[in-house]
């Protein structure tokens, strides 16, 4: 309820805020407040160009830089490589985030589950999965016999886009080398992928989830071919109940071919 006894400034403001959440706006993404009424800024004169300057090649955007790839190929077991992505200052998205979420599940998990990006509740808890998609999630593992304390469960970006926005090809790209790893390190027996982005991402594939989902395909890993099941992302379940039918179909996949996990 408004404050009537308040100043007219702060009755202002709190109209201000009530629009800004009201237009979706959920992240104060500097310290500093812009003005974006002012006038811009007179174009700075063009530097004169250097007399001999050597023509420089910028590298394609999709392309790893070897370091990064480097950064995480190196660890040596999860604690080594949760201690790399917390010291990795290559994406931008990481100064915007509150946690880095790494992911949560046995070391030796027989099953690992892949989605896309943290959402504002994994964002503010540093685990993945913990918000509806994630109820969803565990209702979905536990369903099939796979409950998810024995399942390790991730993302292929490990810090939330602003806004919940979709990770750029870039931002993905930069993040890939980290969860790679981890599929390397944990060795499951089987991944289920969790949207196109993440099926995306992880198999190359970029023929969409409706086509890929329900169809075992493989990766390939210095120690073998893991078999990996795409299916819906339980967000697009939430929204899209029918869906949940050809979800179940591919569980029911896994679970054929996983059995049942370990005592
Ligand atoms: N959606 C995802 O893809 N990952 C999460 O951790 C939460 C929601």
């Amino acid at each position: 309820m408004t404050d009537t006894s308040a100043h007219p400034d702060a009755l202002d403001a709190a109209a201000l805020l009530r629009w800004y959440v009201a237009m979706g706006v959920d992240l104060a993404v500097g310290e500093t407040p812009l003005d974006r009424t002012a006038p811009p800024a007179p174009a700075p004169m063009p530097a004169p160009a250097p007399a001999a300057a050597p023509p420089r090649v910028a590298a394609p955007p999709s392309v790893v830089a070897a370091p990064v790839a480097d950064t995480f190929a190196g660890a040596v077991d999860l604690d080594d490589l949760r201690a790399r992505l917390e010291a990795f200052e290559g994406c931008a998205l990481r100064r915007m985030a509150t946690r880095t979420v790494f992911g949560n599940g046995p070391a030796d998990a027989r099953l690992m589950v892949i989605g896309e990006a943290p959402g504002a509740d994994e964002d503010r808890s540093g685990t993945p999965f913990v918000g509806r998609a994630g109820q969803l999630l565990d209702k979905m593992l536990a369903s099939i016999g796979w409950p998810r304390e024995t399942v390790f469960v991730t993302n292929v970006v490990p810090w939330r886009p602003p806004g919940n926005r979709n990770p750029t090809a870039e931002e993905v790209t930069l993040c890939k080398p980290f969860v790679l790893r981890a599929v390397e390190l944990i060795a499951p027996r089987a991944l289920l992928l969790l949207g196109g982005s993440a099926a995306g991402a992880i198999l190359d594939r970029h023929d969409g989830i409706t086509r890929l989902r329900g169809r075992w395909q493989s990766l390939a890993t210095p120690s073998g071919e893991i078999p990996v099941m795409p299916t819906f992302h339980p967000a697009f379940l939430l929204r899209n109940p029918p869906s949940k039918a050809l979800a179940w179909r591919d569980l029911l996949a896994l679970k054929a071919r996983l059995g049942a996990p370990p005592r």
